[in-house]
């Protein structure tokens, strides 16, 4: 799996193509996407446009309980119209694999992980077409101990990745630890987002410890953190569809932060979530499962 990556949620469709070309060009070679993304098919077609061969790249997408729901009217806090289960969880993993025009996925990974019942229904579809050959690689996204476990109850394959949020305000490390010393890839997630915003985040991007270190390498701020990640062996997947910031995001390879810079980054921690804490869900599984800790 390239350790660079390109994220895709929220890249406006009609900049993907010119965006893929571009971050191909330069030396991406995989690209994330999600059934949630709602771009799967225009980046099967920029693909195709720009003439990049299926075997060339490598494709994570994800399933999303989102698409087994139809409808999802709510009244204040009651919901008045929700079929759950109008498709079937083989169609809507089928899904992605036609909207991205491959008989094979790289990476097929749990997009969330609430309801336990559809997501380990959806994790047990993902181990069947594993075996099958059709998805070569098998991984989750927010993912805690007690998922693992909830995994390993239904599956013999460990994920292979686990995609969660990182960043110098929540470092994550007690995570990072556990999935590495299981063999388990951790991938990064809106380490500089706001959630459905493409602001970046100030309080990364304009912090005075990252901005000094950045200083010294003739770097920006961006490029430290990712340089602070790729360290940990940890994959990126930053979003931009400017071509300066695809540059930038790829070209980490120039400059090492040292073991004293590697732990002034560390010291921003606040455990604090940008986007996604997927904790509260924890309290939601049973008993078994719940007091599992890193
Ligand atoms: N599994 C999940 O549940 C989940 C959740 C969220 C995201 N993801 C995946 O993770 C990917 C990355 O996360 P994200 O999209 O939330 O956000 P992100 O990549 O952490 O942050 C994107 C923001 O950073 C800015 N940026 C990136 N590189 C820059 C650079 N070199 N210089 C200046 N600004 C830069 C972008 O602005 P510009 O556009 O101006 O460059 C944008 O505002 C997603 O695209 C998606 O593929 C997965």
């Amino acid at each position: 799996m390239p350790q660079i990556g390109l994220g895709t949620f929220l890249i406006p469709k009609e900049e993907l193509s010119r965006t893929i070309a571009e971050a191909y060009e330069m030396g991406y070679r995989q690209f994330d996407t999600a059934w949630r993304y709602h771009n799967e098919k225009e980046i099967a077609q920029a693909l195709k446009d720009n003439g990049i061969k299926r075997e060339d790249v490598f494709i994570t997408t994800k399933v999303n309980r989102d698409a087994l729901y139809f409808g999802n009217y709510k009244v204040g806090k009651r919901s008045i119209f929700n079929l759950r289960n109008f498709r079937s969880v083989k169609d809507v993993i089928q899904e992605s694999f036609d909207n991205l025009n491959t008989d094979y996925i790289d990476l097929f990974l749990l997009h969330w992980i609430y309801p336990l019942d559809l997501t380990l229904q959806m994790y047990e579809e993902l181990t069947r077409l594993y075996h099958e050959g059709r998805i070569r690689a098998i991984g989750v996204c927010s993912s805690l101990p007690p998922h693992f476990a909830a995994y390993a109850d239904v599956s013999d394959v460990v994920p292979a990745v686990n995609q969660f949020e990182i960043s110098p305000l929540n470092t994550q490390k007690n995570l990072i630890k556990y999935c590495q010393d299981r063999g388990i890839a951790v991938t990064a997630m809106s380490t500089f987002s706001h959630f459905r915003s493409n602001e970046p985040r100030a309080e990364i991007s304009e912090n005075a410890i990252i901005k000094s270190i950045a200083e010294k390498y003739g770097k920006s701020t961006f490029q430290v953190v990712l340089r602070w990640l790729v360290q940990q062996d940890i994959i990126v997947i930053p979003k931009t569809w400017e071509t300066a910031h695809l540059k930038e995001n790829i070209s980490l390879d120039d400059f090492s932060l040292t073991q004293e810079e590697m732990t002034m980054i560390d010291s921003l921690d606040q455990g604090k979530f940008l986007n996604y804490d997927p904790t509260p869900w924890v309290k939601k599984m049973p008993a078994k499962y719940r007091d599992i800790k890193c």
